[in-house]
């Protein structure tokens, strides 16, 4: 492995690579994960084509190098870090749109373009890409594909998987592989996308896209349903979606999570807000007229101490800023900060509330929760004021975190909804699948890359590391 470095460098150009000593080689051994740890890779190579993807994988298999690939690295699991060393694959430079097709509804796109900037290049021309993790302004929608993100809106819309029909994928060795199509319908054969999609890097690098759009809804607004705590706040939700009504968006905040952003705010909250619902609803103006109005009133009967309606596009802007602000916000106030997103089915969204309250008060270890409850998608932020590197505070974190697992489980839930499981889920997967059905995982995974030198150490346990 140690002479990969000059051996990139030869084939790539030394544009390509930031290797040791380089200002930004830090920025590769680091994500968003809560992990305290640095994983530096020999080098980070900065893939600019498909033919240059192909060359790195094609010389890292020849030489046993492993490789993890990354997106923008704005993952939250660890799933970009090369925890068993080896390089790191960035397809940060890749950020062509190569088309928008407002006749298939399709736009064909490099896996480097930032979600939000494909966002604004389809809407400028009436059409809509609809998943919207938070992270939208820098995340990139290769690493979208990876993990399957998903964000507010994916609960009307549904996650990023529902809009990949198409993908150029680059297998361990260099083999470029095409799958799916661009046509609104397809059954020809299995469906490799739908495969490919969520694997976390695992299986090949992707190196382009086609993504499904949609016609621009017509107009969109806001509502904010103000209530005196999170359970009142839950027990909304759930009537909403007991009531039949969908709106685009249906999120919750605790008192926690609207306190940290109240001061950098452009949005005023209300003072006395214990926690808010906060939702959207878009389509035609007279139908969404009619939406607000049932939202409203059954806020109402719920007890909301206020309910506000955002219709103006600059007010709904900087609502959903400051929304998009509460991770890194909480990031910022606490030392300490693991997030998780649990996701339990839509009927248990109230008791999954109640018992992530127990557990904080159990542990001690505050805990803020915010998130995309109207898919039972809950952001459960556990903080503190401990040294991070401390492996006693880590030790204690996880421990709770492993509590809020076991609830999610025994609800009939699931580890992760939207971030992945990457390096720091891993070790919990048993708690949610059996061993037999990771062994297929593991089969099918080394159908694509026998090597096992692809994304290493993610997903699946480290056998003898297994949390029982
Ligand atoms: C969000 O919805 O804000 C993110 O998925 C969660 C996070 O950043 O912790
Ligand atoms: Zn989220």
């Amino acid at each position: 492995m140690s002479d990969i470095v000059g051996v990139l460098e030869r084939e790539l150009g030394s544009d390509a690579i930031v290797g040791p000593g380089h200002e930004r080689i830090e920025d590769y051994g680091r994500d968003e994960s809560p992990l305290p740890e640095y994983y530096p890779p020999a080098c980070a190579v900065l893939c600019e084509s498909t033919a240059q993807i192909a060359a790195v994988l094609r010389i890292c298999l020849e030489r046993k190098v492993p490789v993890t690939p990354r997106g923008a690295g704005s993952g939250m699991c660890g799933g970009a870090l090369a925890v068993e060393g080896g390089i790191v694959l960035s397809t940060e430079r890749m950020k062509k749109i190569i088309e928008i097709s407002p006749d298939d509804l399709v736009a064909v796109v490099e896996p480097g373009v930032v979600t939000g900037v494909l966002q604004e290049a389809v809407e400028a021309q009436g059409m809509f890409y609809p998943p919207d993790p938070a992270s939208l302004e820098y995340c990139s929608i290769g690493g979208n594909a990876a993990t399957n993100a998903g964000g507010p809106r994916a609960f009307k819309y549904g996650v990023t998987r529902e809009y990949i029909l198409g993908l150029e994928v680059v297998l361990m060795g260099g083999e470029v592989l095409r799958c799916g199509r661009r046509t609104a319908k397809g059954v020809t054969g299995y469906d490799l996308v739908a495969g490919f999609v969520g694997t976390e890097g695992t299986f090949g690098v992707t190196s382009e896209l086609v993504v499904k759009l949609l016609p621009k809804p017509p107009a969109a607004a806001t509502l904010l349903g103000v209530f005196a705590n999170v359970a009142l706040a839950g027990t909304a939700i759930s009537a909403i979606l007991r009531d039949g009504l969908r709106p685009r968006v249906l999120e919750i905040a605790d008192k926690m999570s609207i306190d940290v952003i109240r001061a950098k705010s452009r949005y005023r909250f209300p003072a006395d807000a214990g926690a808010i619902v906060l939702l959207e609803v878009d389509g035609d103006p007279d139908g969404m007229a009619m939406a607000m109005e049932r939202i409203g009133m059954r806020f109402d009967e719920l007890g909301a101490l206020d309910v506000l309606a955002a219709t103006e596009p600059a007010e709904r802007r900087a609502v959903w800023e400051a929304r998009r602000l509460i991770s890194a916000s909480l990031k910022e106030n606490y030392r300490v900060k693991v997030n998780e997103d649990i996701c339990v089915p839509r009927g248990r969204i109230v008791e999954m509330l109640a018992r992530i309250d127990r557990v904080s008060a159990d542990t001690g270890i505050p805990c803020a929760v915010f998130g995309h409850a109207g898919d039972g998608n809950l952001h459960c932020n556990l903080l503190g004021h401990d040294d991070p590197a401390d492996p006693a505070v880590q030790q204690r974190m996880w421990a709770a975190a492993r509590m809020v697992f076991a609830h999610t489980i025994e609800l009939g839930g699931t580890l992760s909804g939207e971030h992945g499981i990457g390096l720091t889920k891993r070790d919990f997967m048993p708690m949610e699948q059996s061993e037999r059905l990771m062994e297929w995982q593991r089969k099918w995974k080394s159908m694509w890359d026998p090597s096992g030198l692809l994304n290493p150490g993610k997903v699946f346990p480290a056998r003898q590391r297994c949390v029982e």
